[in-house]
């Protein structure tokens, strides 16, 4: 398999760093404007593979494009950081285009490939590269909501003392902290999370103030190191993982919805089929009509933003 990672920046290196640690990836390509950058990424980790754990991939630095060709999948992580002064707006026309200018060079080298977006906002990046080129809804996925939920099950985890993998639950709607948690979703062990706090005589979770740790559990991170990097790194390499070995895992990535719950071209998490052909079917659930008018709520928030960077930039609605 061949994979493509755009940006050597710090949550592009952290991809780097699990798929030559724990994927299986014959060819993995590093691609930066900055080519030394790149270089010195590649260059570093190549040490790496003489270390017996490690797996002979054959790592190359690069600012070609050509270099992608055949690409199954392509991780796009390059873009700009939030600054000081700037809105999510501002933020979001700025990726938004960087976003589609990377799509259009991708599609002419690897137009086969999977996309996975994680610059952010990274649904709404996900959403102008859908529309503004040629590969299908279902091979243009954003990361969205796998972090978020991996946050859910760590908090959760935490406060019951077991395994995160021990704890279910999801986070949907839009990455960052225009999401929701559906409560009647949440588990810890297979039993209800209620049942299981009662019988273990700890507080039952509320599902409002999970919510919100989850909310800030990006900025705490983000306050004290300017970045996040581990958490979403582990995040797309889950995803990778789904694709490369055609898991059908369901995984609270987003996509282009195309009717489903009744919402039409808006990039949103919901359970999801994630296979080698990218999102594969995307789950109907039977939320409840509260849940299913605050998913509506998110959508119109995330259609709101869209329509005014495509107001604001030119790009394809
Ligand atoms: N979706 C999520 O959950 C999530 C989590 C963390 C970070 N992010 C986002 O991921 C992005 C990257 O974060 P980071 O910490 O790695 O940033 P970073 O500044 O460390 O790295 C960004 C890299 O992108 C490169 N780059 C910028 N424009 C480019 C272009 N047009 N072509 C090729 N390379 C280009 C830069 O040279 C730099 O090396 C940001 O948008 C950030 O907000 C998303």
């Amino acid at each position: 398999m061949k994979i493509g990672v755009i940006g050597a920046g710090s949550v592009g290196v952290g991809v780097c760093n699990y798929l030559l640690t724990l994927g299986s990836v014959s060819e993995l390509i590093l691609l930066d404007k900055n080519l030394e950058r790149a270089e010195g990424e590649a260059f570093d980790f190549r040490h790496t593979a003489a270390l017996t754990f490690s797996k002979n991939t054959h790592l190359v630095p690069t600012d070609d494009y050509l270099t992608l060709i055949g690409a199954d999948i392509v991780v796009i992580t390059a873009g700009a950081q939030i600054k000081q002064g700037q809105t999510r707006v501002d933020l979001a026309e700025i990726n938004s285009q960087i976003g589609v200018d990377i799509a259009k060079e991708v599609e002419r080298v690897a137009p086969n490939a999977t996309l996975i977006v994680v610059s952010n906002p990274c649904d709404i990046v996900a959403h102008f590269i859908a529309t503004n080129t040629k590969f299908p809804r279902s091979k243009v996925i954003s990361s969205g909501c796998v972090i978020d939920t991996a946050r859910l099950m760590s908090i959760v985890a935490n406060r019951v003392n077991l395994d995160p993998k021990n704890v279910f639950g999801y986070v949907l709607g839009e990455h960052g902290s225009n999401c929701f948690t559906p409560k009647s979703l949440i588990s810890i062990a297979g039993q209800p999370a209620d049942y299981y706090c009662d019988t273990h005589h700890i507080d039952r979770i509320c599902a409002d103030e999970l919510l919100e740790s989850v909310k800030q559990a990006g900025y705490e991170i983000f306050k004290r190191k300017q970045n996040t990097t581990h958490g979403i790194a582990a995040s797309v390499f889950r995803i990778i993982q789904a694709i490369m070995i055609n898991e059908r895992s369901v995984l609270p990535i987003a996509t282009l919805l195309n009717g489903e719950y009744g919402l039409h071209d808006v990039v949103l998490s919901v359970p999801t089929v994630v296979g080698k052909n990218g999102a594969e079917a995307v789950l109907s659930h039977p939320f409840t009509e509260e849940e299913m008018a605050t998913l509506k709520q998110i959508a119109n928030n995330v259609d709101e933003v869209v329509a005014q960077i495509a107001a604001k930039t030119g790009l394809d609605k």
